[in-house]
Formats: structure tokens, C-alpha cells, sequence
């Protein structure tokens, strides 16, 4: 795992942008895994404002409600139209989320694990963090070789989207289909954005912490290729800070990006 640790909030989601938009010219046909949430707003905006070509991507969405119609204005659905899908130049034919309104949830879901591997899986899972250590929907204790499935979300995870919902935690779905820890291992690079004083102690937990169901995003320091990328704030509880930022001032790789960092 890298560790970047970037001076401002918008550095961060620049670099996170950036290292997106170089993948999809390097290779336009990626298949690229979609995360939503508040974080990634800014990087869909960048990404949008960068020009780079969708046309020949495929997206995967990480998780949807249980129980939201694609046009619900608070589906993931609705989400990724609004911020990236309606902006840029890609095929929605080739755009995936998992089905939370099947009648058959685990069907589908295993469905859409058939999909992701019919596409060849998934080049760049791009992640956020919640405020419970989740990545996706993979709330506390989900097991680490979970597979896509609906999940019960947890009241903390429900508080902290509610205000979409018109703050109303009631409003907020109890479940949500979810790619499980093992799915989102498989992809070939992860990349986690997090930033704000609200995720320091989970990204010290997730990254310096022993591996545990309990904090989901735990389970990324087993993967070969994945960048966490974050600001001060988010950085602040970090023991090994020092060495982190050692690494990257040592590694050619990250010269193109140090006016992000
Ligand atoms: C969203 C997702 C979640 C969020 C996380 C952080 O698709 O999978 O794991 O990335 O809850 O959300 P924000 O950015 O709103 O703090």
C-alpha cells in the first residue's frame, strides 16, 4: 500500500482525479469500479472538466439501495447520472450498478459479479471510506472473502447519508447491495480517497490496524496494488506518517503528481 498524504483537500481530489484520467488514456477501454458519496462528487467534477474520453469505458458501480428505483433522485443510479454520466461521453449501455429493486437479490447479484467477469474485471476500483471503517457497503463484521449480496446497513453508516435524505434517518434505506471485500480485492489497482478530520481515526485503524472483519477497509493492505490517497486532515492520526511520505518522495513514479501532492 502507498500512502499519500496531499496539502489541501482539493489537492487530494485533484491527484485522485488525475490518476484516473491517465489510466483512461493510457488504456480508454478500461473498466473502471464507481464509487459515490460526498468525496467522490469533486473527483467526478474534476475527471468531468479534464475532457478525458468514456467512450470506450465501462463503469461499475460498488453498491445501490435496496429498494430505490433508478430514478429516485437519492439512488446511486440517479447519483452517477448527475455527477459524471450526463457530462461526459459515455456509453450507458456499457454503465453497471448493482440491482437493488430485483426480486431476487441474491440472483442479481451474483449476476452482476458474472457481469464484472464477463468484462474482464475491473482495472481501477476507485473507494471512499465511511465513518464505520466500510469500504463499498461492507459494514462491520462483513466477512473478508464476501462476495456481491445485500447487506444491512449500519445505523452510523444510515446517520451519515441521511442528510440526502432530508436528514431524516428514517428515510435512509436499512439495505443495500454491496461488491463484497473479496470483489473489490480482485480488481487490478484500488484507490482510496479520504479525506476530512471525520475519517482520521478509521484510515489510522484501516491502515496501521490489525486485519479485521470489524473495519472492512482493513482488508485493502493485502492488496498488491493499492494507493490511498488523503488530506492533512484525514492524515492526522497516522503513526508511520513519516515513512509514508518518505516513499513517495523516493519513488520516481509519483514525479509527474508532486504538484498535487
Ligand atoms: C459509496 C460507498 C461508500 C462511501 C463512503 C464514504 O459508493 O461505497 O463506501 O465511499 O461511505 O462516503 P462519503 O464520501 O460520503 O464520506
Amino acid at each position: 500500500m502507498e500512502v499519500l498524504v496531499c496539502k489541501t483537500r482539493e489537492k487530494a481530489v485533484a491527484l485522485t482525479a488525475r490518476i484516473i484520467e491517465k489510466r483512461l488514456r493510457a488504456k480508454p477501454a478500461s473498466v473502471l469500479g464507481m464509487a459515490t458519496g460526498r468525496t467522490m462528487e469533486e473527483v467526478y467534477t474534476n475527471l468531468v472538466q479534464s475532457g478525458v474520453s468514456f467512450a470506450q469505458t465501462t463503469t461499475f458501480n460498488l453498491d445501490e439501495y435496496v429498494g430505490l428505483l433508478a430514478e429516485d433522485p437519492n439512488s446511486y443510479a440517479s447519483y452517477m447520472r448527475h455527477h459524471l454520466f450526463d457530462h461526459v461521453d459515455i456509453d450507458l449501455t456499457k454503465t453497471h450498478l448493482p440491482d437493488g429493486m430485483a426480486e431476487d437479490l441474491r440472483a442479481a447479484a451474483q449476476a452482476y459479479e458474472a457481469e464484472i467477469t464477463k468484462a474482464g474485471g475491473i482495472d481501477l476500483q476507485l473507494l471512499g471510506i465511511g465513518e464505520t471503517g466500510h469500504i463499498g457497503f461492507n459494514e462491520p463484521f462483513s466477512a473478508l472473502r464476501s462476495r456481491t449480496r445485500d447487506k444491512v446497513l449500519t445505523p452510523a453508516t444510515r446517520q451519515q447519508n441521511a442528510e440526502c435524505f432530508g436528514g431524516d434517518i428514517n428515510k435512509v434505506p436499512v439495505r443495500a447491495v454491496t461488491m463484497g471485500v473479496e470483489t473489490i480485492l480482485e480488481a487490478r489497482e484500488l484507490l482510496l480517497l479520504a479525506c476530512g478530520s471525520a475519517k482520521a481515526n478509521m484510515i489510522a485503524k484501516a491502515i496501521e490496524g490489525p486485519l479485521c472483519a470489524a473495519i472492512t477497509a482493513s482488508a485493502l493492505q493485502i492488496h498488491q496494488n493499492c494507493v490511498v490517497v488523503l488530506d492533512e486532515q484525514a492524515a492526522a492520526e497516522l503513526m508511520q506518517r513519516e515513512y509514508f511520505d518518505l516513499v513517495i518522495a523516493n519513488e520516481n513514479k509519483w514525479d509527474e503528481y508532486r504538484d498535487l501532492i
